[in-house]
């Protein structure tokens, strides 16, 4: 509603509307003034005033009709219209309310009874248009909140999915981990076992059976080993989900123990696709700065990836080297392989990795750059098709 309350009054006597006019003015209104019922209407429909005094009998357009169709006009807000009629009969009074008149008056209008259902009117207004204001902001916060609500459903069902497949990683890890321990007490007990059984052994070929144990020996040792870092591993999957995950562990590390390590774990995968592995001035290496487990994960994917990319009869080397200077070690693992495509090589530690494997996660060169980020380290990669491939690792000799 206005401040002052604007009020039509619509009457084609000149000398009545000025006497309402005058007297309405006096009570601080804003008046508008209509002298037919079509001005009286398009006044109404254009200026939206707070309140209609309708004479009956006009020109143009009666009263009532006025009254109906400001009534019927789904543009229009609610306004309060008082009906003033020189007629006392009451059937007059029956139509006027029955076409939709709020109140009425007749003339000739009493001054008193007129400021009082001004007043009254001016308040219903008032009230409605409060209710509708409060109605229309009620109305805002339900879709608000209906949205909120969706977010949030949404949202929920995305944490719970999550916690879910945290929880499922969980007791995975956990089972795993244990189901490794048997494994490697089993690995041990077979190492004393066939050692006492090759010792009670009567034969002449005491040459080949030695070479048999030896070899035996070796392959359990790996698998002991690698069963050993599977665990480990494993076990980072559990403390990830306890939200656990550690810092990498640097410790003085002998670069050359943790490839020779890697090197004995792979070279039966190695034999089996007829590869050799070698190693080139590791031992002339210093000592670095590093997390061993997390150094051994990188070397073991690295040449892991480089073997079934190496023809028959192929190598993989890896070779260190030592910039004084610098202060840095450069690990390199160089194959004499297939090499990459460019489109591969551009991709590898990115989210968009190609696997050019039969069930390859991208994952391995992943693991190997994050290791080397943990390290401050930095990493090349030269590859030359049907010449190799090469992967430098450098890292620096301390960690500050
Ligand atoms: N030494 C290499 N020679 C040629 N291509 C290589 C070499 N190392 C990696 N690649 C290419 O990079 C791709 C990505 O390697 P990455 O280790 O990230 O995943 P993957 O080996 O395919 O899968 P996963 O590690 O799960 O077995 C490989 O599929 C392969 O095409
Ligand atoms: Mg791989």
């Amino acid at each position: 509603m206005r401040n002052p309350p604007c009020i039509l009054i619509a009457d084609d006597n000149e000398m009545n509307l000025d006497i309402l006019a005058t007297r309405l003015a006096t009570h601080g209104y804003e008046i508008l003034k209509a002298m037919d019922g079509e001005v009286a209407l398009a006044l109404t429909q254009n200026q939206h005033p707070d309140l209609v005094l309708l004479d009956v009998m006009m020109p143009k357009m009666d009263g009532l009709e006025v009254c109906r169709r400001i009534k019927q006009d789904p543009s229009l807000p609610f306004i309060p219209v008082i009906i003033v009629t020189a007629k006392t009969d009451s059937r007059d009074i029956i139509s006027g309310l029955e076409a939709g008149g709020d109140e009425y008056l007749t003339k000739p209008v009493d001054q008193a009874a007129l400021v009082a259902r001004v007043q009254s009117m001016l308040k219903h207004k008032m009230l409605y248009d409060k209710t509708e204001e409060q109605a229309k902001q009620l109305e805002v916060q339900a879709a608000l909140l209906a949205e909120k609500n969706e977010e949030l459903t949404i949202q929920l069902i995305q944490e719970t999915k999550l916690a879910e497949i945290a929880r499922l990683l969980g007791d995975i890890g956990h089972d795993i981990k244990n189901m490794m321990m048997p494994i490697i007490t089993g690995v041990g007990l077979l190492e004393d076992e066939l050692s006492e059984s090759l010792h009670k052994l009567q034969s002449t070929e005491r040459q080949a059976i030695e070479a048999s144990q030896t070899l035996s020996r070796e392959i359990l040792y790996m698998v002991r080993n690698n069963a050993k870092r599977i665990q480990d591993r494993v076990k980072e999957i559990g403390d990830a989900v306890k939200g656990r995950s550690s810092p990498p562990n640097f410790s003085s590390c002998q670069i050359s123990k943790v490839v020779v390590n890697v090197l004995e774990t792979l070279q039966f995968y190695a034999g089996s696709n007829k590869v050799t592995l070698h190693s080139n001035n590791l031992e002339s290496l210093p000592l670095i700065q590093a997390d061993e487990a997390r150094l051994f994960n990188a070397c073991y994917n690295l040449i892991n990836n480089a073997i079934p990319e190496t023809p028959e009869g192929g190598s993989v080397t890896v070779t260190g080297s030592h910039d004084p200077e610098l202060k840095t070690v450069t690990l390199s693992v160089a194959d004499t392989g297939r090499g990459m495509q460019p489109e591969i090589r551009d991709s590898l530690f990115t989210n968009q990795v190609i696997s050019r494997k039969v069930g390859g996660t991208g994952l391995g060169t992943k693991i190997v750059k994050d290791a080397v980020d943990a390290h401050n380290g930095s990493i090349i990669v030269e590859t030359a098709p049907n010449v190799g491939t090469t992967f430098h690792l450098i890292l620096p000799t301390e960690q500050v």
